[in-house]
């Protein structure tokens, strides 16, 4: 069984990725409603946060969990990676979401991250993200490692996450909302970028797993030549391949058991899952 994790919903437009590229695997998803958003939180608490999330999904038989968060993947998976695994779980592994993003972005593999190698990087990189991912910047500097002349501007969405995870989704009103916070985003970054590079960027990131979730709104305030890269495929196609690497870490499963959505949460106060990824998703159950 593979866990995946995230502060809230915004992990289920990685989990329907996943599943849509291995249909029999069995995942555990866990949501830490009852603490998010963490992009507001601080770096210790994210780091205390991940490490008891990703431990309750230990605990319940998972061997691999993915971090399907920028938020914990940016702040706390190296430090888990390098400290907290070898010393407590040395058997089990934990993936994120920035590595593949980054080769996705660049074209490279992770390890070839030597200045100059990266010929097929867009010209600029625009980066939406909770504000403790651009605080960290790893985006920013990892896409610079390898592309050094690549003009990478990383914009904060406070509140993004909040109105989304409110059930901002299919409500009217709400939806007025949330299109007037992407509006807002949109222009600062195409004002920041245009500054630095005198256009719009070559290529915009949703680097939340919660901003899939309202793409239509980032598409309709970019310029039509912005490409948008979105999280769920890329994810899913590194988990693949992981697993094609590591075949004992795939679990099979092809019954109505192979999936449970758990959350530290209200579950009846969770958005409904299937306004994140529509198609047979379980309801989410507290996490006892
Ligand atoms: N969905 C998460 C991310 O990808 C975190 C959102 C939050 O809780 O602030 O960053």
């Amino acid at each position: 069984m593979i866990g995946m994790f995230d502060s809230g919903s915004g992990g289920l437009t990685i989990l329907a990725g996943c599943r849509a590229l291995l249909p029999h695997q069995k995942f555990l998803y866990l949501g830490d409603h009852a603490r998010a958003p963490y992009g507001e939180k601080t770096p210790g608490q994210i780091l205390d946060f991940t490490r008891t999330m990703v431990g309750e999904l230990f605990a319940r038989g998972c061997g691999l969990v993915v971090l399907a968060c920028n938020t914990a993947s940016a702040i706390a998976l190296r430090e888990l990676q390098e400290n907290w695994l070898p010393a407590h779980h040395p058997e089990r592994r934990l993936l994120g979401v920035l590595v593949p993003t980054v080769e996705a972005l660049t074209g490279l593999p992770w390890d070839r991250d030597a200045p100059g190698l990266a010929e097929n990087c867009p010209a600029s990189v625009g980066v939406f993200a909770t504000r403790r991912t651009v605080e960290a910047g790893t985006y920013g500097r990892e896409i610079r490692r390898r592309a050094p002349t690549c003009a990478v501007i990383e914009q904060s969405c406070p509140g993004l996450v909040s109105a989304i995870e409110d059930g901002a989704i299919g409500r009217n009103a709400a939806q007025d909302e949330l299109t007037a916070l992407v509006g807002g985003f949109t222009k600062t970054l195409l004002a920041r970028m245009k500054e630095e590079t005198a256009g719009p960027p070559a290529v915009v990131l949703l680097g939340c797993t919660h901003y899939p979730m309202v793409e239509e709104l980032f598409r309709a305030a970019l310029p039509a030549a912005t490409k948008i890269v979105s999280q769920p495929g890329v994810v899913a196609r590194a988990l693949w391949a992981y697993l094609e690497r590591h075949p004992h870490m795939a679990g099979g499963g092809k019954d109505e058991t192979s999936l449970h959505l758990l959350t530290t949460g209200d579950p009846a106060a969770v958005i409904d899952p299937a306004c994140f990824a529509p198609g047979g998703l379980p309801a989410f159950e507290r996490l006892d």
